[in-house]
């Protein structure tokens, strides 16, 4: 293999960008050489941003594969309901891939993948983004101190402004946009993941769950509410609303702009005029409450693993800011910390410390350069692709490196946990 690593985008949106970039900053290790994306628009620009030749665009993953393989890799960053369907022919066609979460939106849809994977013995990375922030690596790095972990539980806080814009109005807000209604699957397959990285491969064997959607359901909208925040809705609701459109898109352009004006993402710089007529049609102008919004807003996750130790997760929606915690106990000690701190403190249990214990609080923030900690994801987006191009050229991987079969355990939860949840039933999880 060529010391650099070549590779082909397959669905040239908003998450492939992200990692493709890495080949703009480090042109030596990575080398973006062709995309793949039935809509012309991207392709051009992707065109236009790697300087791609005209042969080395394709209408879609399918007619990619067709071709054979023309490069050592593709960075799959297709929408959830089209990366098994994409992702098969070009494992086939022989190449390696670095592929979005969830890798698949269904148990059948998980075996399919992970049996060509095997047969194919090719190289599929997870985006499991939040292993690779250095909040979460420090973490781990530090596990062997607390000896056996007995317990962990993580909590995701989701903004309200978050909430609204992907998974009440947004592409994840049922199985007409995302193929899928599974709020679990689309915003905490991280967290679960990361509780299987942090329990070392010891199997998850049964599940409880309890959610519900609690908020955006039409009957709590405010009586009199019209369908479009800048519509039809009367101006004495819509200006005492929090969830306006116009006071969440118009009044902070450029947050979420990737999702919200992504009718406009061809005009290089759209005036308010033309995003205020965009809402006026656009899924991110309707009434909060009548979006039609198939998920929950609410979900308590209870894991046990084969070695009796135990794991819980809670997403809670609509908080002012967004937050993710975790504490993990064991034998010897316990850690704990918030990663939008980029701090945690390893507290283990000493009995010649006339304290009990020691302790250490690990501050991530500094002194000097702190963008490792503050990009996107906690740092963990460029580390992710970094980590993907250091094991395409047989380079040693790093703590965070992981494989589709790493991957398993933590969707196979998730798929269990929905199910515990609609049945009201503990589940086993079975190995894949
Ligand atoms: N890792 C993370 O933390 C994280 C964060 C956000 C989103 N995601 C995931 O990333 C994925 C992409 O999200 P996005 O917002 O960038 O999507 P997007 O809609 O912006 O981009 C998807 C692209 O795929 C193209 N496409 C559709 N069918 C195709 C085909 N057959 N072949 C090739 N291209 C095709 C579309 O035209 C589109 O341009 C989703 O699965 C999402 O859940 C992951």
């Amino acid at each position: 293999m060529s010391k650099s690593v070549t590779a082909i985008i397959v669905g040239a949106g908003h998450r492939s960008l992200v990692y493709a970039r890495y080949a703009v900053s480090n042109p030596d290790r990575l080398k973006i050489v062709g995309v793949a994306d039935p809509d012309g628009e991207r392709r051009l620009m992707a065109q236009k941003l790697f300087n791609l030749p005209e042969d080395m665009l394709f209408e879609s993953a399918e007619a990619l594969a067709k071709k054979g393989k023309l490069a050592d890799a593709v960075i799959n960053g297709t929408m959830d309901q089209q990366h098994v369907a994409t992702a098969v022919p070009l494992l086939e066609a022989g190449y390696d891939m670095l592929l979005e979460k969830p890798f698949a939106i269904s148990e059948a849809e998980l075996r399919a993948l992970i049996g060509t994977a095997r047969r194919c013995g090719r190289k599929v990375m997870i985006c499991h983004v939040l292993r690779y922030a250095p909040f979460y690596a420090e973490i781990k790095k530090r596990l062997p101190r607390l000896g056996k972990i007995q317990g962990i539980e993580t909590t995701e806080h989701v903004s309200h402004h978050h909430m609204l814009v992907s998974y009440v109005r947004g592409k994840w807000r049922g199985t007409a946009t995302a193929g899928h209604h599974s709020m679990l699957l689309a915003k905490c397959c991280h967290d679960i993941d990361l509780i299987m990285w942090m329990k070392s491969g010891v199997a998850p064997v049964r599940v409880s769950s309890f959610g519900g959607m609690q908020q955006f359901r039409p009957e709590n909208a405010p009586a009199g509410a019209g369908t479009r925040c800048l519509v039809d809705c009367p101006e004495a609701i819509e200006r005492d609303c929090p969830f306006s459109a116009r006071k969440q898109y118009l009044e902070h352009p450029d947050r979420w702009s990737f999702y919200v004006w992504r009718d406009l993402e061809t005009i290089e710089h759209p005036t308010l005029a033309q995003k205020e007529a965009l809402l006026k049609t656009s899924d991110y102008g309707l009434c909060a409450y009548k979006t039609g919004a198939e998920i929950v807003d609410n979900q308590t996750v209870i894991v046990q693993f084969a070695d009796g130790s135990i794991a819980s997760h809670n997403m809670l929606t609509g908080t002012p800011v967004a937050q993710r915690t975790i504490h993990i106990t064991g034998e010897r000690g316990e850690i704990f910390g918030r990663v939008d701190d980029s701090r945690f403190t390893v507290r283990v249990l000493d009995p010649h410390s006339t304290d009990e214990y020691r302790e250490e609080v690990v501050d991530l923030n500094g002194p000097g350069d702190t963008s490792g900690v503050k990009g996107g994801h906690a740092g963990g987006d460029e580390r992710l692709v970094a980590d993907f191009v250091s094991v395409l050229l047989g380079e040693e991987p790093s703590v965070s490196c992981t494989s589709i079969e790493d991957s398993i355990a933590g969707h196979m939860t998730v798929f269990r946990a929905d199910q515990a949840m609609e049945s009201g039933q503990v589940v086993e999880i079975p190995r894949v």
